[in-house]
């Protein structure tokens, strides 16, 4: 089973990046943990990161019948992008959004996701976690054992 792994803008400056929000873990650390868990999980990652929306959404076309699901932080994009949202309904894959931050309490304008009314769920504020509580909770959803 495959798995595509999108961040989008910014998340290439985790680490350095308001460390009080976003933790101190690097982007290589957080791809280099879940492709531990990937291997407990018995599924195949590849990730991607961009600064660009369209390369998010080329990625997420050339998705269409080759991967089963799509772990995606969008970033800022989350709050402004109804091209990213359309193109992971376009493809129909079951997607989890994740958040290192809870969005839901921090400014207004970070509190509404354009894709979270066409993901399966969303994990928020737990840090490097949220990417490993997707992930899991991703395969339960594509592989349920109850
Ligand atoms: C973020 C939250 C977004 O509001 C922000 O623009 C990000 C990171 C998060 O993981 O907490 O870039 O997606």
């Amino acid at each position: 089973m495959k798995i595509l792994v999108l961040h989008g803008a910014n998340l290439n400056m985790l680490g350095l990046r308001e460390p009080n929000i976003y933790g101190s873990n690097t982007l290589k650390e957080i791809n280099d943990r879940l492709t531990q868990d990937a291997i407990e999980l018995g599924v195949s990652l590849s990730f991607l990161q961009s600064n660009h929306e369209g390369v998010l959404i080329d990625a997420i076309h050339a998705a269409f019948q080759v991967q089963q699901g799509i772990l995606i932080n969008p970033g800022a994009f989350t709050h402004t992008s109804v091209a990213i949202r359309d193109a992971i309904a376009s493809v129909n894959i079951p997607t989890v959004e994740v958040h290192l931050s809870n969005i839901h309490k921090r400014e207004e304008f970070r509190q509404h996701s354009f894709i979270a009314p066409i993901a399966i769920g969303q994990i928020s504020g737990f840090g490097a976690e949220s990417y490993r509580l997707g992930l899991r909770a991703l395969v339960a959803h594509l592989k349920p054992i109850i």
